[in-house]
């Protein structure tokens, strides 16, 4: 009997409200004009007008065209520039577990299972949406799951950090079959009056199912390698947390939303991803002139063309889905491989890598059965 796991069933949603970069930037600049006409009328403050954002530099610079919110009406309102999601009470399936079984019920679908098949339960997102009860434990009760469940969030590699965990739990005995959920609503910590990162995150939940290979049936992915790496860095970062209503002068700053060094990230990170992911193949035997198809975390289309080329040469192919849903964090890679891996041919190897904030990187290599 093989110790070898599988990917054998995926699901993803993204939320029906489109919003793309024109209607973005046309909320961003009111709201700019209308500060700009607030600092003008409180003569003396010296302050330097604040520039507009464009449409086409957003295209050109990051690949992204539109991108689906949780809720749109608020982030297109420049006196509130938020998504407006209320809360609801403790007796009703909260926002990101409700989310999460949005593409979790179509994975477990693509499987061929249902809920109670299922012994370990992770919520992977870069930001969740309470300390505690776990998610992941709201999401095994809605669907009859058995054993256990945990949250991890280590930035936009939390998904390809959870599938490891689950397949490292399956290899040791102590779950069966797994369901990693990557529910990301990005949306509720972009700070959309920040002209330089306004643009970029979208949301969407993706999840995927794992179980031994003996489980799986053909048209699977069998996991070959996976591999978890981090390397403490402060260029992608959010402070807001726990502690953040502990100091009342710093509650509302910008540093408790995402914010980062863009030109940063694209230069630590095109150079350190395809190393260690050649370093990945290399442990599982495969030459980086084998590897069909990567499918990256979604940040921008240039980084990504140059990440891949530099792991698998000129022709390897790298789906983008950056135009239609932009950054969707963690989401990312496993929503391109959701969208563009039923073309594989039975031996074709593919490479799922996320990468972001910490800096983390996570990826699996897949051979389809
Ligand atoms: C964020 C990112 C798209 C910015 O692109 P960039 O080419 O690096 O752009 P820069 O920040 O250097 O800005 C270049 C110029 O555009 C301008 N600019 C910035 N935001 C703008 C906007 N919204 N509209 C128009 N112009 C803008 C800047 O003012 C600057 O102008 P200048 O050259 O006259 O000074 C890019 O750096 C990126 O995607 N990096 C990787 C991020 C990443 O992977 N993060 C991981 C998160 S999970």
């Amino acid at each position: 009997m093989s110790n070898a796991c599988a990917l054998t069933g995926s699901g993803a949603y993204a939320p029906p409200n489109v919003v793309d970069n024109e209607q973005l930037c046309a909320a961003f600049n009111a709201w700019v004009r209308a500060e700009n006409r607030r600092a003008e009328n409180a003569k003396g403050t010296g302050a330097e007008p604040l520039p507009e954002s464009s449409p086409a530099w957003v295209e050109k610079v990051s690949g992204i065209v539109r991108r689906h919110y949780f809720e749109s009406s608020g982030i297109l309102d420049p006196e509130f520039m938020c998504p407006r999601i209320p809360d609801r009470p403790d007796d009703q399936l909260s926002v990101q577990a409700e989310f999460a079984l949005e593409a979790a019920r179509p994975a477990l679908a693509a499987a061929g299972l249902e809920g109670e098949d299922i012994d370990l339960t992770i919520v992977g997102a870069s930001s969740l949406q309470r300390p505690y009860p776990a998610l992941a434990i709201e999401v095994q009760a809605a669907l009859g799951a058995r054993g256990f469940g945990l949250d991890i969030s280590v930035g936009c590699s939390s998904g390809p950090f959870a599938i490891q965990i689950a397949t490292q739990a399956i290899q040791a005995g102590t779950a069966r079959r797994a369901l990693v959920c990557v529910p990301e609503i990005p949306s509720a910590y972009s700070n959309f009056r920040a002209r330089d990162s306004h643009f970029i995150l979208g949301d969407a939940s993706v999840a995927v199912v794992i179980e031994k290979i003996d489980d799986a049936k053909p048209g699977a992915f069998e996991i070959l390698g996976t591999t978890s790496f981090s390397r403490f860095s402060s260029a992608v970062r959010n402070n807001g947390g726990f502690l953040t209503r502990c100091d009342p002068e710093g509650r509302d700053a910008a540093d408790k939303l995402f914010y980062q060094d863009g030109p940063r990230v694209f230069h630590d990170i095109v150079r350190l991803v395809p190393k260690l992911v050649r370093e990945q193949l290399h442990k599982a035997g495969i030459d980086p002139k084998q590897v069909a198809r990567v499918w990256l975390h979604q940040a921008n289309a240039r980084m990504n063309e140059a990440i891949a080329k530099r792991i698998g040469g000129p022709d390897v192919s790298a789906p983008i889905v950056l135009e239609e849903y932009g950054n969707t964090a963690s989401a990312g890679s496993l929503l391109a491989f959701h969208l563009h891996k039923d073309d594989l041919r039975t031996g074709d190897v593919g490479v799922l890598a996320a990468f972001g904030a910490g800096y983390t990187m996570g990826a699996q290599v897949l051979r389809r059965l």
